[in-house]
């Protein structure tokens, strides 16, 4: 057990699952007691989010793509995914959402939404009607996109856009859904009194005129329970991590090592103290893992290559295709990728340092043995071992990286979830590692999802900390049209000066 002389806090708990069957272990659809098939079912949802507030969870996300992992063998080549089912077929993820929410009191929800092609007006009112309808349980995982298989459905024939590019055009999209949510609407403009539903002088056109995006008008729906869902974010480029830096609440890495995503942490919360004057705590991390937990770790050894017998290898290197944009089938099955390939890959795998059992550590990186690790846990580690022994290397991750929680994914669904919380969230309670029970709240409400990131204990709970960019731009009640205008330009002008 790691030794540690600092008192332990718990660790946020997010489950990492997708309307899909290989969101990270390709093949695994397979296994006798794998469910993720039912992934179409309504019940399959809402059996996993009772299970995730049992387990005292703070929230599920929601993965998506909007396309195949195609460049594999290709381009176009669609029979490693279709065979497979290495995240194809895919589900839309809010829908899934309100069931789950009807089911739960606390458990939040993070959703992953394209800033690619939907317009930022369309996608607020999903938003904003899903944060009414979970009463402030919904965050939202902005993701830029990186599959052109994607693109060229939803970009009317055009390619996907070159990536800088798509960062800009995310901030400003961003930027839309902040205006639309927090201030077309002041906070007290509903008023039903005196035969007033909505007061028209308390709603304004937010007039946003930029370079991708026109939106003049109002904004369709009322203020929401938290203001702005909670603000989710998941690049590793320079460029994602500005974005990170700047807008994100909640950010989600992946490393096979506590040093290195010790590393990561540090960069991002850097820029963020640095250039957006966002102080420590003011950013949480998530780590994503796969535990294989058995009652001795020879067992949980024994079932993690159980595991990769039903992997497909086919599948998982079409993921790895489609994560990197390089074709991995363009190698020998032996031939050592980390020499070969070129900078795009090597960068990528200059990280992969994934320990599977049985392997010996450096071993030279061929397409065969990425593939056999990929089908297990994918992008992350696997914590295997008993429940003990993946408390502590949880333990050991926060003691050396100061994450502050755990992205947890299946290789078996919902098994991986049933065992985890059975046997190692106990460990972790019991270490003061994971929550006893969800912060209590006024009797009326439940735990927001900003509130299971951040605590109840500040002023306004549900909203933004004071530091976030976007704080300003809420319309507060008793403001009047032009003092909220006044407050926004003079906003507007002090930022301007600040970026000359
Ligand atoms: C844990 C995790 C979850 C992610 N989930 C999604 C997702 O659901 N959809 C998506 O298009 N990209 C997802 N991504 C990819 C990122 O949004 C991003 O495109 C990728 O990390 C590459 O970074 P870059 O865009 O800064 O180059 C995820 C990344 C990580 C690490």
């Amino acid at each position: 057990m790691p030794t540690n002389t600092k008192e332990l806090k718990p660790v946020i708990l997010n489950a990492f699952c997708m309307g899909t069957l290989g969101l990270q272990c390709p093949g695994l659809w397979k296994h006798p007691k794998d469910k993720s098939k039912n992934f179409n079912k309504i019940e399959h949802w809402t059996y996993l989010a009772q299970l995730l507030e049992r387990g005292k969870f703070n929230a599920v996300f929601l993965a998506d793509v909007l396309g195949p992992y195609d460049v594999y063998d290709g381009p176009g080549n669609l029979a490693p995914v279709a065979v497979s089912g290495a995240q194809f077929p895919t589900t839309e993820p809010s829908a899934v959402v309100s069931a789950m929410a009807a089911v739960t009191k606390d458990l939040s929800f993070g959703i992953t939404f394209l800033t690619m092609s939907e317009a930022p007006y369309h996608l607020a009112r999903r938003l904003a009607t899903l944060d009414h309808l979970t009463n402030g349980r919904v965050g939202w995982n902005v993701v830029s996109s990186y599959l052109a298989s994607g693109a060229r459905n939803l970009l009317n024939g055009a390619e996907l856009t070159p990536h800088s590019e798509r960062y800009n055009q995310a901030q400003e999209y961003l930027d839309v859904v902040y205006k639309l949510f927090l201030s077309s609407w002041a906070d007290d403009a509903l008023e039903l009194l005196d035969g007033v539903f909505t007061n028209p002088d308390k709603i304004r056109e937010i007039a946003h005129e930029g370079k991708y995006f026109k939106v003049p008008g109002v904004f369709v729906t009322h203020p929401t329970p938290q203001r702005m869902p909670v603000v989710i974010q998941a690049g590793t480029s320079r460029q994602g991590k500005e974005f990170a830096a700047k807008n994100a609440e909640l950010v989600f890495i992946t490393t096979f090592s506590a040093e290195e995503l010790a590393k990561q942490i540090a960069d991002i919360k850097k820029i963020a103290k640095e250039k957006y004057g966002r102080p420590e705590g003011s950013i949480k991390f998530l780590q994503l893992i796969t535990p294989v937990v058995g009652k001795t770790h020879e067992e949980a050894e024994a079932k993690y290559q159980e595991l990769q017998l039903y992997g497909d290898l086919e599948g998982a290197q079409a993921l790895f295709s489609g994560w990197t944009g390089v074709d991995i089938g363009k190698y020998g099955p032996d031939e050592n990728i980390n020499e070969a390939g070129t900078n795009a890959v090597k960068s990528f795998l200059q990280l992969w340092n994934k320990k599977s059992p049985g392997e010996p550590e450096g071993a030279a990186k061929t397409r065969k043995e990425i593939a056999k690790q990929i089908t297990v846990g994918g992008l992350g580690p696997v914590f295997y071992g008993t429940a003990e022994e993946v408390a502590d290397e949880i333990q050991h991750w926060v003691e050396v990286s100061g994450v502050d929680g755990f992205n947890v994914t299946y290789a078996v669904n919902p098994g991986t979830f049933e065992e985890f919380i059975e046997h190692v969230v106990p460990v972790l309670q019991e270490r003061g590692l994971a929550q006893q029970d969800y912060p209590k709240v006024d009797e009326d409400r439940n735990l927001t999802f900003r509130e299971q990131l951040f605590g109840t204990e500040r002023k306004d709970p549900t909203y933004f900390l004071e530091s976030h960019p976007a704080y300003d731009l809420r319309w507060r009640a008793g403001e009047s049209r032009d003092e909220f205008e006044r407050r926004l330009n003079k906003k507007r002008k002090s930022e301007a000066q600040d970026v000359e």
